[in-house]
């Protein structure tokens, strides 16, 4: 249904509008995602995607809520600037220091969320039968990937979580602003407590259940430098990257004879599906997404 706005004889559409921001975003799957997801509940919205340059980013914003834009989805390289730009934010997006998924509010603000690691727990839990508590758990990278997954990994009461990055100093500080969040065993001091920071020669003669990809190697096709052994029998393996082949990482996975290796595509949708129900307040269903999405990549 549209109204005519007659002196500028255009149609302004009376549907909820949402879009995805990003730099380069030709080749987000994001409206697909969200379309399918209105198609299965029945919502009527629209999802466009939208080539953002940062610098543009503040009055791209603030236009599309002032022509009455509902929420936007912001990526690549936005997600500091769409932190920066909300008026509040849950607790996730605020450690996270990057913000996903920008909302409309009844009063007229914006709330700022991250919905990126929800998204991975759900896919890793619900989708593959991962749990993750008492487990000991390593993320590589301590990059914005890293952060935004920390706090609801944690929340699944692992029996440790270890940052290892290139730059060790990066990991320790960030493992750091984590102690004191989700559960009292994180109260220990720096280095002492289950979430912890470390550089890639530490990783020798350790062993962990689940190894996270986080930095962003993977898309250039390379891997850091992992010793054998590092991944307990029956242990499983994440990229959050994804890709229409299997990811340098997820072919290490395999490698190292990984339960599981599995890259991103999930996390994708579940991060896109939370996003939906904070907008609409509805939850899709999201494995025939998956399913789908998963079937267009296969040769
Ligand atoms: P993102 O938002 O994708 O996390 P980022 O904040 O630039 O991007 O972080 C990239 C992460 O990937 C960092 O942890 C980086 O390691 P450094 O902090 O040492 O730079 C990591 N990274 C990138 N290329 C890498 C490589 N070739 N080997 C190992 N780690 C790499």
């Amino acid at each position: 249904m549209g109204i005519v706005d007659g002196e500028k004889n255009t149609i302004m559409t009376l549907i909820d509008r949402y879009a995805v921001f990003g730099h380069p975003i030709k080749h987000s799957k994001s409206p697909r995602i969200h379309r399918l997801f209105a198609e299965q509940t029945g919502q009527t919205l629209e999802y466009t995607a939208q080539e953002v340059p940062a610098e543009q980013f503040e009055t791209t914003v603030a236009r599309f809520f002032a022509e009455g834009g509902k929420g936007l989805n912001c990526t690549v390289p936005l997600k500091e600037l769409a932190w920066n730009y909300a008026s509040h934010k849950t607790e996730r997006a605020q450690l996270s220091k990057a913000v996903n998924t920008l909302a409309l509010q009844p009063d007229g603000s914006i709330l700022g969320d991250n919905t990126d690691g929800i998204g991975l727990v759900t896919d890793l839990t619900a989708n593959h039968g991962i749990a993750l508590s008492g487990i000991r758990i390593l993320i590589l990278g301590a990059g914005g990937a890293s952060r935004g997954i920390i706090l609801p990994i944690l929340e699944q009461s692992p029996q440790s979580l270890v940052i290892a990055n290139r730059t060790m100093d990066k990991a320790i500080k960030l493992a750091a602003e984590f102690h004191g969040k989700a559960h009292a065993p994180y109260l220990h001091p720096v280095g002492k407590g289950p979430i912890t920071g470390c550089g890639f020669d530490d990783l020798e003669d350790r062993q962990f259940d689940l190894i996270l990809n986080a930095t962003s190697a993977s898309l250039s096709g390379q891997l850091p430098p992992l010793p054998t052994g590092l991944l307990a029998a029956g242990g499983n393996c994440y990229d959050l990257a994804y890709g229409n082949e299997p990811t340098a990482f997820v072919r290490w996975g395999r490698g190292n004879h990984a339960a599981k290796s599995l890259d991103g595509l999930g996390m994708l949708v579940e991060q896109a599906a939370e996003a939906f129900f904070i907008w609409r307040g509805v939850r899709p269903e999201t494995r025939p997404v998956i399913e789908l999405l998963d079937s267009e990549r296969q040769p």
